[in-house]
Order: structure tokens, then sequence, then C-alpha cells
């Protein structure tokens, strides 16, 4: 069989996790893989994007799309326009998308409609809340991927009742885990809760960057709140730039105390090393909720829904709801959920990249782009 090119497309700072290993992985298959990177440029910060590169061995992507922010329409109109002639040259015989962000329905929308094969990392995964711009581009983009990538167990009902082909689902595992696994070493001696003064189990890591959070009123009363756990326990809070420049306009002293620290955005391992090391997480993120069902660490989060019922049922998260008055139970809720016998899900093992390779080797491609054209 011919070399398969692969071209996959990453914008922000989840997806590097998700791609890294699989990039890795179709890399040390040369005979059978040829694979380009593209970087749409929705998260463009050097502690947004950069870092991840760099620390995760990807190397430079063969194409940046430099889309930047935007609205919705705008940011996914602008990856959909740029990418096109990409693809048109490349012809690639598959696009890999991971996650569920922007980046993600515009360059599903783009391969499919030139008639390019495509395969979602992380696919079936629903929180059955479509007032979540990610849930809109989770069900889009499944319904026009002819490879679901799936690492929950729940995905493959999800996607076998929106009308999915069984055969189009793959049980691979979980890649964002792969690169956890790969970079253990490294993230148990990075030492950052230390090297910042924190007691190991003497503080809670906080993440919040969701709209529904961060850009309506709620923001203002989390904080509160959480100076108020800060009395207790010391609360570290790595701030996205989207909170970071809400909490700047509401006022709030984006120079860290010293019981409530808020602080820039870390990169891959010292992120880790912080939340290993800590009593527990206070979180609005998908991908922390996996990571610290992995690692064994609480994991408390307030959104409404999570489209990772895993990490509640076999591992170490709980849901709290969209209600910063949750906060005030954190230092308790911490304790309880640590004496929770809690599981690693199955195939989060740092294989799923290799699973996905052996995948895409294997199972017969469409027709390729131009010829789609028509
Ligand atoms: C996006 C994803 C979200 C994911 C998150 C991870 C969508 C719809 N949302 O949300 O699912 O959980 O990434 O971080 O795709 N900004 C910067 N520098 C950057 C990137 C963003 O300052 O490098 C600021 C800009 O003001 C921008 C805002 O953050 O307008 C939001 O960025 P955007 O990519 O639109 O969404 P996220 O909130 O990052």
């Amino acid at each position: 069989m011919s070399r398969r090119k692969i071209l996959s497309v990453v914008g922000t700072r989840p997806n590097f996790m998700k791609m890294a290993p699989i990039a890795a992985e179709l890399a040390r298959r040369p005979d059978a893989f040829e694979h380009m990177l593209v970087h749409t440029g929705q998260h463009y910060d050097a502690v947004m994007s950069e870092i991840f590169f760099a620390e995760l061995g990807v190397g430079e992507p063969d194409v940046r799309l430099d889309v930047g922010s935007g609205t919705h329409a705008v940011q996914t109109a602008r990856v959909m326009e740029r990418l096109e002639p990409v693809l048109l040259d490349a012809e690639p015989d598959l696009v890999l998308v991971p996650g569920d962000v922007n980046s993600t329905l515009a360059a599903a929308l783009v391969a499919s409609k030139l008639g390019i094969a495509v395969g979602h990392v992380e696919a079936g995964l629903r929180s059955f809340d479509r007032t979540m711009p990610e849930e809109i581009n989770r069900v889009v983009a499944d319904s026009i991927s002819d490879l679901l990538f799936i690492h929950s167990p729940e995905a493959r009902d999800h996607l076998l009742r929106e009308g999915a082909d069984a055969d189009a689902i793959h049980d691979v595992g979980n890649t964002m885990i792969d690169t956890l696994v790969a970079m253990r070493e490294r993230i148990e001696a990075a030492g950052v809760a230390a090297a910042n003064g924190l007691e190991p189990g003497g503080y809670v890591v906080v993440t919040l960057h969701r709209p529904a959070l961060v850009d309506g009123p709620l923001l203002a009363d989390a904080i509160e709140r959480l100076a108020a756990v800060a009395e207790q326990l010391t609360v570290v809070f790595p701030a996205h730039p989207r909170t970071r420049a809400r909490l700047a306009s509401l006022g709030v002293d984006v120079e860290s105390g010293e019981r409530l620290r808020i602080v820039e955005p870390l990169g891959y391992v010292d992120f880790l090393s912080l939340v290993a090391d800590a009593a527990g997480v206070l979180t609005d993120s998908g991908g922390i909720q996996e990571e610290t069902t992995f690692l064994g660490v609480p994991c408390l989060t307030l959104r409404d829904s999570t489209e990772r019922p895993v990490t509640i049922e076999l591992g170490t998260n709980t849901l709290l709801g969209l209600d910063p008055a949750r906060i005030d139970e954190v230092p308790e809720l911490i304790e309880q959920t640590r004496t929770r016998a809690a599981r690693i899900p199955p195939l989060w093992d740092g294989r799923a990249a290799e699973r996905i390779a052996d995948v895409l080797e294997r199972v017969p491609l469409g027709a390729g782009a131009v010829s789609a054209l028509g």
C-alpha cells in the first residue's frame, strides 16, 4: 500500500496535547505515513500556543493560518477560508481534527466538502447542553467525520443514536493521557509547588475560562468566594487570557496575593506538576477533568453538565453545578473526594495514538480531495 498523507489541524491549547502523541506515532511509521501539521492560530499568545510546541516536541507546524480571535462566525469562517487552499494544494488522504473547538469544526467542514476523509479524535462526547459552543462543534464534527475515535464508553452510544455507522467508531483510548504518560517523569521532576513555596497537598488549583462562568455576572461572586477559601487553603489560579481580561474589567487585582494567587497561564509540565501535588482542583475545563482522574487528584467541576461522565463514574470528578456558592464547600469536598475509590478508565494507558495509527494504516479511505471537486 502507498504511503498515506495525513493532515492534522490544531488551533487551541488543549488540541496540542491531544495531537502531539499522534504526530509522534505517525513519524515513527515513515513507510506508512506522511504527516502535515496545520496550526490555525486560534490561540496565538506564547503561553497559550508556542510553549506547547516546544515542550511537547511537536516541531514547527508546516502551515500557520494565523486566524486569531473573533466572534464564532468570524473565527470559524477565517479558518475555513484559509484552510481550503492548503487542502487543495496538499491533497491529503485524511484530515485529522481533535476536540471540540471552533478550529475543529471549521477544519472538518472544509475537508468533508472537498471529499476528503475526516478523522475526529475525541468523538462522541456530549454534554447535552447546546448553549455550549463546544457542543455544537462536537455534534457537527462527528456527523461529518468518517472515522470516529472515541475514548469513553458512552461515546459509542451517543454516536450510534445520532446515526453514525458502527464501523466508523474506533475505541482507541485517550491521546491527552498519552501525553501525560509520556511526560510523567518530567512532570514529577518539575517540583513546581516546592519552587513556589507551596506545601504539597496544601493548596487548590483553580482554572475557570468558560463564557457561561466568566463572561457574565458569576465571576465576581466566584472570586469573592475563592478569597474566602484562601483563608483556609492557598488558591493558585492560572488565569486564561479571557478570564484575565474580565478580571481586569471587574477591577480585581490580578497581581498575585499570597493566599489567592492569580498567575499567568502555565506551560504543560509546570501546570501538571502543580496539579499533581495539589489537594484538589476546581475547574470548568474539559481536559483537566480527565487529567485529574488519571492522576487521582480530587476534581470539582463548576459546571451544570459534563461531556466526560466517566470522570465522575470511575474517576475523581464531582459536578458542582454552575453555582459559585458551591465554592464555599471546596475544602470539605476535596476531603470527601480524597477517600473515594477511583479508577482510571479503560484504555487510558498511554497507547491511544498507537491504536489510531493502526486504524489509519488499515481502513479504506475516500477518493481524495481534488477528484471530489467535480
Ligand atoms: C477556546 C475553545 C474552548 C476551549 C478553550 C481552551 C471554542 C469555541 N472555544 O476557548 O472550547 O476550552 O479554547 O483554552 O473554540 N485570547 C488571547 N490569547 C490567545 C487566545 C485567546 O488573549 O492566545 C483571548 C482573546 O481575547 C479571545 C479570547 O481569549 O477573544 C477567547 O479566545 P477563543 O479562542 O475565542 O476562545 P477560548 O475562550 O480560548
